[in-house]
């Protein structure tokens, strides 16, 4: 069992995706690392686990933080001796028309989604490096595959990490596992969590409670491209609802 004893650090680890990918990672052997903003949450996330005879720790992690992203890697060191994925999962999607200017909107989408991503990855290589070992997951979207209007930001922060994340796949050698992983529309708090518009986030809820399909849908993915081989890189994972345009 490949996934069995390996180390996954998460961020947004405490509801919708990234809980899903800890809760099934954890019933599968794994060793969980989790980040997020709420202390409430990942608490009880990490009881869920610990209570089901997993092993988890949490750390309170802003991924606006370069600091905190590297407190979470070191506590996955300490705690479990080495880090074998970090999956980058935190994001927000604050969804705006470009001339309803929501500018602070669009800095916190680049400051999360794109710098939060990037902290974490340059938190994680240097041990993948010492380690000869390690696993980049990147979480980002199918709005970054079909652009659609309301969505022009966040696309842009979720493809400017598909562009770096393939760069990085291209300079890693041979230790180092590359993966982007693109949801469709997934039956999370995303919305409610951080559209400030109230009609794109009525619109956006209502198209959810159409089509939504289960975080567990990415939480299976993660878990096949963490669970091949060593030698076999899964690059990307497209998954969303049979029924999304
Ligand atoms: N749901 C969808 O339909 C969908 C589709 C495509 C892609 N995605 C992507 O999937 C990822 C997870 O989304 P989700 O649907 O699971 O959303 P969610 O239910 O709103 O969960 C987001 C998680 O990210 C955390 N987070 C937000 N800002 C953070 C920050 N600054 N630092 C650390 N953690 C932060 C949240 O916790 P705190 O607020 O406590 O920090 C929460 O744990 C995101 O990257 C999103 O863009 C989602």
């Amino acid at each position: 069992m490949p996934i069995e004893g390996k180390t996954v650090a998460i961020t947004g680890a405490g509801r919708g995706i990234g809980r899903a990918t800890a809760l099934h990672l954890a019933a599968r052997g794994a060793r969980l690392v989790l980040g997020a903003r709420s202390e409430m949450e990942l608490a009880a996330v990490a009881d869920e686990i610990v209570s089901s005879g997993g092993e988890a720790v949490f750390h309170i992690t802003d991924v606006v933080n370069r600091s905190d992203l590297e407190a979470l890697v070191a506590l996955a060191c300490e705690r479990f001796g080495r880090l074998d994925v970090i999956v980058n999962n935190a994001g927000i999607g604050p969804l705006s028309r470009f001339d309803s200017l929501r500018v602070d909107d669009w800095d916190a989408m680049i400051d999360v989604n794109l710098r939060g991503a990037l902290y974490g990855i340059g938190a994680a290589l240097p041990v993948f490096d010492r380690q000869q070992q390690g696993h980049v997951v990147n979480v980002v979207s199918t709005a970054g595959l079909k652009i659609v209007p309301t969505m022009g930001v966040y696309a842009a922060t979720k493809n400017a990490l598909r562009t770096a994340t393939e760069a990085l796949r291209q300079e890693s050698g041979a230790h180092l596992r590359i993966t982007e992983v693109s949801p469709g529309f997934i039956d999370t708090g995303f919305a409610d969590a951080s559209i400030t518009d109230p009609q794109i986030r009525a619109a956006i809820v209502r198209r959810k409670e159409e089509l939504a399909i289960s975080p567990d849908a990415i939480a299976r993915a993660i878990a096949f491209a963490i669970e091949q081989p060593d030698d076999v890189e899964v690059g990307s994972i497209v998954v969303r609802p049979t029924a999304q345009d």
